[in-house]
């Protein structure tokens, strides 16, 4: 009855423990916090007033969004050091949907496409509802997360269509470099594939980091490229569901890319018309809810890394940018273990590294978005935990 595309369901043990203990009331300190809007930020209580517009209620259906919303999604990025035309900004109602988008586009049932190994544990979702197969490229840890080229390219075959980047990545915090866009690049060009960059983090560096160069392939002329960004990370709205993805490329092929997607886009015209008229004015708006996420998360990730210095079998790795801290512990227990050990006795949900396919074991991913004061309390609580001998 049902596609082979849905993937398997059901839940993990992680997933039933918690279930069980949220049944009985037991208090717990969610550090997977991912949702902004629930982490006791400051949001201006009038920030979305401009989505009352009265304009909103005439609908003017147009598959790239509206010219305004594109232009203030330009000047917006522009200001941000990405310089972008407005004819090359293609408005979704997410960064998840452009992928879906980008997967009708690119890709006919059973191609495939390359994904960083650890990254987005939704990929795997993303790619396969689309009828799409995602092969992994190693990320490697020498003292900083980088891409193993040499894995990329042995990864390329004959079903191959885009190599998908994420700087900074989700969950190592790593930035792709220029010289690892370069190589990727290079792969790309000689076997015809497309790059898809999601900078969804990129406005979220860490303090003294070496950020990567946000936007670096929107102007390319190598390749065909789609970098992606939106309200859900840079304005910390993700329930107003507005992304975007730039287009760029050599003019023939970005330009075919363009007269396709246009007809996809147009297929669904999914992008609500109050949001698309408000873009400028919540961009604008919502810049201190973004400076009160970066000052969170620079916080927090200062005060996990002082928090380290007194617990030296656990090692907090290097993160560059993003909302997210990984935390390598002793394998002395499996990540699945330690996790359920950390819910049931110090009340404190973390993720398993292996959601995100790290290499080995074991790593924990802490979400870096709680109130600072959760953070620190429940952050010690799972570095002893760790740094203990399992009971
Ligand atoms: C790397 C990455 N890309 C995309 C998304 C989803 O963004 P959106 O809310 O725009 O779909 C997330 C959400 O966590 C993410 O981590």
């Amino acid at each position: 009855m049902f596609s082979g595309r849905v993937p398997a369901l059901g839940a993990n043990r992680v997933a039933g423990e918690l279930a069980r203990l949220r049944s009985e009331g037991r208090p717990l300190d969610d550090l997977t916090a991912s949702n902004p809007t629930r982490v006791g930020l400051p949001y201006p209580p009038d920030l979305l007033a401009p989505l009352a517009s009265p304009d909103a209620r005439v609908y003017d259906p147009a598959p790239f969004g509206l010219p305004a919303a594109r232009e203030a999604v330009a000047a917006h990025l522009a200001g941000r050091g990405v310089p972008v035309h407005p004819g090359r900004v293609v408005l979704t109602a997410s960064t998840s949907e452009a992928y879906g988008l980008l997967f009708k586009l690119l890709c006919d049932p059973g191609d495939a496409v390359l994904v960083p190994q650890p990254s987005y544990p939704l990929f795997e979702h993303l790619t396969r509802l689309d009828g799409v197969a995602s092969r992994p490229y190693r990320l490697e840890y020498h003292g900083r997360w980088q891409v193993d080229v040499d894995d990329l390219a042995a990864m390329v075959d004959a079903r191959t269509r885009a190599v998908l980047l994420v700087s900074p990545n989700n969950p190592t915090g790593s930035f792709v470099r220029g010289d690892e866009l370069a190589a990727v690049r290079e792969v790309a060009s000689r076997h015809g594939l497309a790059i898809v960059c999601d900078e969804v983090f990129a406005d979220y560096p860490m303090e003294g980091a070496a950020a990567g160069r946000p936007g670096a392939l929107v102007g390319d002329t190598e390749a065909l490229t789609f970098t992606l960004g939106g309200l859900s990370k840079s304005a910390g709205l993700p329930q107003l569901k507005l992304g975007w993805m730039l287009v760029g490329g050599p003019e023939g092929l970005a330009a075919g890319a363009l007269e396709r997607l246009e007809l996809v886009c147009d297929t669904y015209l999914s992008v609500a018309t109050p949001v698309q008229l408000a873009a400028g004015a919540l961009l604008q708006r919502s810049r201190p809810v973004a400076e009160a996420i970066l000052e969170r998360v620079r916080a927090n990730h200062a005060a996990l890394r002082r928090l380290a210095e007194g617990f030296p079998a656990c090692r907090v790795l290097r993160v560059d940018g993003g909302w997210y801290a990984v935390v390598q512990a002793p394998a002395i227990r499996s990540e699945e273990s330690l996790v359920i050990e950390l819910l049931r006795r110090d009340g404190v949900l973390v993720h398993p590294g292996y959601f995100f396919d790290f290499p080995r074991e074991a790593f924990l991913v802490l979400s870096l978005l709680p109130p600072p004061d959760v953070f620190v309390d429940a952050a010690s609580r799972v570095l002893a935990r760790a740094s203990t001998g399992p009971r």
